[in-house]
């Protein structure tokens, strides 16, 4: 079916989603499988985005994904370029762009950079000649619904739009499964009769595929406020965990080991308690610094350096790692080939935004080490791109698999938890290796006693230091 037609047939809802990022493409996909009378259109600035998702080659890897956008697309769901069009034609727009952290002026590290929530708003107000519901998607400061409105109601069209809250709590690498079956959705609007109708118009699209009981309503600030603070907390346990893991190393105590002794305690439950390099990923960071700006904002400072210190320790935890690789290595790394396997901010994903194994590289570089980096989903460019240097730099080789990279190394560093690093050939691996043949675990993975009988020295995060 052609795009034309499609347009023309009656569907009961039309939606338009603005961004199609790794937020809105499995987000709009989703939508669109489960619910075939709704016509769902993402809509995108980037050209390239917009073409790699109508070809076979995505532009998010996530499992699942290909099925789901293969599903529907062409029969009710659609990526264009044609921003204009689909806001004009859509009854519900989501809007899910990109919300990064400022870089400049008041509030830099900190605060979110709202221009391009706010070009988009202007957008809206200056195209439609319709009253709409405007769904915020992307993760936003609480009070940002009340810039949208100012805008919208600044346009003089004296139309009664509708913004309403609808934060994404899907995690990378499991998108489609948190899609599919939410613990919960949570929708926030205004509490007036034309808000509450909103928000029901909202709820019915879920309620297709979504328990109701599942469903969350609230006002617009709760709902805002709720995703600062759910992965607040998540990234919270992570940094709690791994400031334990410190503690763990000297005293002979295994971070697992009180991971489970805590986590089978129903009140605090076994989830997020995983000891790592450090936390990464395009949300934890960036949402507690905007938690943070705000409690400065609003003239709470005790609250912001509490929450900041979150993301402190997790800087701590990944600088702690490089000492110690260095410490180990006789006190240089200065010329040794180091294989890093695993350079996405966790597995099942091609994402590196906020990587641990961003930071940790490039203190590497500067300590003068050789990289020989592989990862089974990220490609050299972005690699370079992230550690911000040439392509062709000689410091750094990009491998095309794990053996690759291991051979010649003095030592394996583990920055990411793919499968396939579980079960290596660990005796090629080790008669590959330079002696003594170093192991640095950053995420546990490895089985630490096996390596430990084929000849390597292991370090695992959180593990006894004499075992
Ligand atoms: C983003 C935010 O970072 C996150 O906080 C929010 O919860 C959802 O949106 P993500 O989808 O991962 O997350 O971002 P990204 O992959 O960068 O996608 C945003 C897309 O919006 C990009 O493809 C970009 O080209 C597009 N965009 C941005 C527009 O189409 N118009 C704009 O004005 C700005
Ligand atoms: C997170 C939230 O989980 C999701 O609800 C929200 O919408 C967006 O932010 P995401 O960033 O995709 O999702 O990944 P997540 O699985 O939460 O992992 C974030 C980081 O924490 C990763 O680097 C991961 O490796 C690390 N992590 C996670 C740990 O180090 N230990 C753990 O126990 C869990």
């Amino acid at each position: 079916m052609s795009q034309e037609t499609s347009q023309n047939q009656e569907f009961a809802i039309k939606i338009c989603c603005i961004g199609a990022g790794y937020v809105g493409g499995p987000t709009m996909a989703m939508i669109a499988a489960k619910c075939p009378d709704v016509r769902v259109e993402v809509v995108d600035l980037n050209q390239a985005r917009i073409d790699a998702w109508n070809s076979d080659n995505l532009p998010v890897y996530e499992p699942g994904l290909d099925e789901v956008v293969k599903s529907a697309r062409g029969r009710n769901l659609f990526f264009s370029t044609g921003v204009e069009d689909a806001v004009r034609a859509a009854d519900i727009i989501f809007v899910s762009v990109n919300t990064p952290t400022k870089t400049f002026g008041v509030g830099a590290g900190r605060a979110a950079d709202l221009r391009f929530i706010e070009a988009v708003a202007r957008m809206i107000a200056s195209v439609v000649e319709e009253p709409k519901i405007i769904v915020e998607k992307s993760t936003i400061p609480v009070k940002t619904a009340e810039t949208i409105l100012t805008i919208l109601s600044a346009s003089g069209k004296k139309l009664n739009h509708q913004v309403l809250s609808n934060p994404e709590f899907l995690a990378e690498g499991t998108a489609v499964e948190d899609l599919k079956s939410p613990d919960r959705i949570l929708i926030g609007g205004e509490q007036t009769p034309e808000g509450l109708a909103a928000i029901e118009k909202l709820v019915s699209v879920y309620a297709r595929w979504v328990p109701r009981e599942r469903i969350l309503t609230t006002n617009l600030w709760s709902s805002e406020l709720a995703k600062l603070v759910a992965n607040a907390f998540l990234a919270q346990r992570i940094s709690s965990i791994n400031a334990i893991s410190a503690l763990c190393e000297p005293t002979g105590a295994d971070v697992e080991e009180v991971a489970r002794a805590i986590g089978t305690d129903s009140r605090i439950g076994p989830k997020f308690l995983k000891s790592s390099v450090g936390f990464g990923g395009s949300c934890f960071q960036k949402d507690i610094l905007n938690l943070v700006y705000l409690c400065g904002a609003f003239g709470i400072p005790e609250v912001a350096d509490y929450w900041e210190h979150v993301v402190r320790l997790n800087d701590w935890q990944k600088s702690r790692y490089v000492a110690r690789v260095i410490k180990t290595l006789f006190n240089t790394v200065s010329g040794k080939r180091l294989a890093v396997l695993g350079f996405a901010f966790k597995k099942d994903t091609n994402d590196t935004r906020e990587s641990p194994a961003i930071s940790i590289c490039k203190a590497l570089l500067d300590e003068q080490a050789r990289l020989a980096i592989y990862d089974p989903k990220v490609g050299s460019s972005q690699i370079f791109a992230d550690l911000e240097v040439e392509a062709n730099d000689p410091r750094i080789e990009i491998c095309s698999d794990a053996n690759q990279a291991l051979k010649g190394a003095h030592a394996m560093l583990v920055l990411t938890e793919w499968d396939e690093f579980r079960d290596l050939d660990f005796v090629k691996v080790y008669n590959a290796m330079h002696k003594p043949a170093w192991v640095f675990d950053g995420r546990n993975v490895v089985d630490a006693a096996k390596l430990r009988s084929v000849g390597f020295y292991v370090y695992s995060i959180g593990k006894p230091e004499y075992s």
